[in-house]
């Protein structure tokens, strides 16, 4: 298994282009199964999960086209052979029980095998189903898979969802495209990817009105047409990034960051004592003092602080000045990098969904081994000030929603690299 190495204590200078999101083309590739017309995604990442969910479509026979070095994606499910979503692939990631709605929706029928627990919560689908079944779907959990059916097709329905879950706004919104008569989805997530999912789909030729508020209102059509879609920047990747000069000083220019899609992250790093720009191309990042200042952290549904930026928020924290307290809010078990982080010297207490981080003045290289996608690349960052040298290995977790990160960092003047093995 590859792992990486960091050499920390280089300041780092220059610009890192921000890819498409990882969490927007995800459930964008599912949209094509809505329509026998061919949907093209341009400004696609290339990620494993990516490679995931283009294997899984195309177990069901969609058709994909890979181009420009997998920047653009053309898929065609105009001959569809299968609409079972097999364990052996959704077990890997959980997105694939994206393709639950659009199935039920243009085929009426679907078997899809329930994801199983991850590393960082038991992530059950319930949410999903309960909302399907408001629309008409009949769905019983049998040998670990979801029988699904609407005979006669999906209706249209008030929706509203427990807790605003980003998977099931997003299975529910696409299955609405298709249902007959108006569904109403409220307590929706605001996410900015179900925003560019329901820009894509009005391309497609859906009726939606409300993304990005808490209520989404989608008049069902008969039918969707073609359309090419550019996937929007990966907020995740770029606050990720954004941390990068904080660590290690310098400052870094992160290409096609937006304000809109960092806002409260934003509002975090001023109170730590860093200076966000905006420029013609993007966003500029560098800390006002040598040493970031502690600052309490709270993860909630967007607009609020994303949890997928809090084990990176927490690296940088550890040696920030004074004591931070962070909340994960929204999944039960986000604190994996903790004990990495305190192999490195950080003062780390959790207790629950509540983590104290005492700062300390700098922390030391050692191996430290990656849990889950958000918690590896956060020991990546830990490692560009720390004393040393920082080993992680697992970076197969990396992968899955970082592309290139290795070049992109030395490319501002990072001692990063990849030892195969
Ligand atoms: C999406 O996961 C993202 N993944 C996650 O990013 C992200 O952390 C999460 O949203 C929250 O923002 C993709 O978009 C592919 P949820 P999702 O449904 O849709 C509970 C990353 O690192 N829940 O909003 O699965 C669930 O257990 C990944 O890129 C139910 O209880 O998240 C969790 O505690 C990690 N029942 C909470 O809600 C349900 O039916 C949030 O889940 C569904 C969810």
């Amino acid at each position: 298994m590859d792992s990486i190495v960091v050499t920390g204590g280089a300041p780092l200078s220059g610009k890192i282009a921000i890819a498409g999101a990882k969490n927007a083309a995800l459930t964008l590739m599912p949209a094509t199964l809505l329509s026998e017309e061919p949907l093209t995604l341009t400004n696609a990442p290339r990620l494993s999960d990516i490679a995931t969910m283009t294997a899984l479509l195309q177990s069901l026979g969609v058709e994909v086209t890979s181009m420009q070095d997998g920047k653009v994606q053309v898929l065609s499910s105009h001959a569809m052979t299968s609409t079972t979503a097999d364990y052996e692939i959704v077990r890997k990631m959980r997105a694939s029980n994206l393709v639950l709605g659009p199935l039920l929706a243009r085929h009426h029928q679907a078997v899809v095998s329930l994801p199983g627990g991850c590393a960082i919560g038991a992530r059950p689908m319930d949410i999903h189903v309960t909302a399907l079944e408001a629309m008409g779907a009949e769905i019983e959990l049998k040998d670990g898979y979801l029988h699904a059916k609407a005979s006669g097709g999906l209706k249209g329905a008030k929706v509203p969802l427990r807790f605003a879950s980003v998977g099931a706004t997003e299975n529910v919104l696409m299955a609405a495209t298709l249902a007959k008569g108006t569904t109403v989805i409220e307590n929706a997530a605001r996410e900015p990817e179900i925003v560019d999912l329901a820009h894509c789909l009005r391309r497609m030729g859906a009726q939606i009105e409300g993304e990005g508020t808490s209520t989404i209102t989608i008049q069902g059509v008969d039918r969707l047409g073609a359309a090419t879609h550019p996937v929007v920047t990966d907020r995740i990747e770029l606050g990720t990034y954004m941390l990068a000069p904080v660590f290690a000083g310098g400052e870094v220019e992160c290409l096609g960051g937006r304000l809109d899609l960092v806002g409260s992250f934003v509002e975090k790093l001023d109170a730590a004592g860093v200076d966000v720009t905006e420029t013609p191309d993007g966003l500029k990042v560098k800390r006002r003092t040598d040493r970031a200042m502690a600052v309490d952290v709270t993860t909630e549904v967007f607009p609020g602080f994303p949890t997928d930026l809090q084990a990176q928020m927490m690296a940088m924290l550890c040696t920030a000045d004074g004591t931070s307290v962070l909340e994960e809010k929204i999944f039960e078990n986000r604190f994996m990098h903790a004990p990495e982080l305190i192999r490195m010297g950080a003062d780390i207490e959790v207790h629950g969904g509540i983590a104290t981080v005492r700062g300390v003045d700098r922390l030391k290289g050692a191996p430290v081994m990656a849990t889950d996608l958000r918690a590896s690349v956060s020991l990546i960052l830990a490692g560009l000030a720390a004393e040393g040298e920082t080993t992680v290995s697992r970076i197969y977790h990396l992968d899955r929603g970082y592309e290139h990160i290795e070049e992109k960092l030395s490319g501002v003047g990072a001692k990063i690299e990849r030892i195969s093995s």
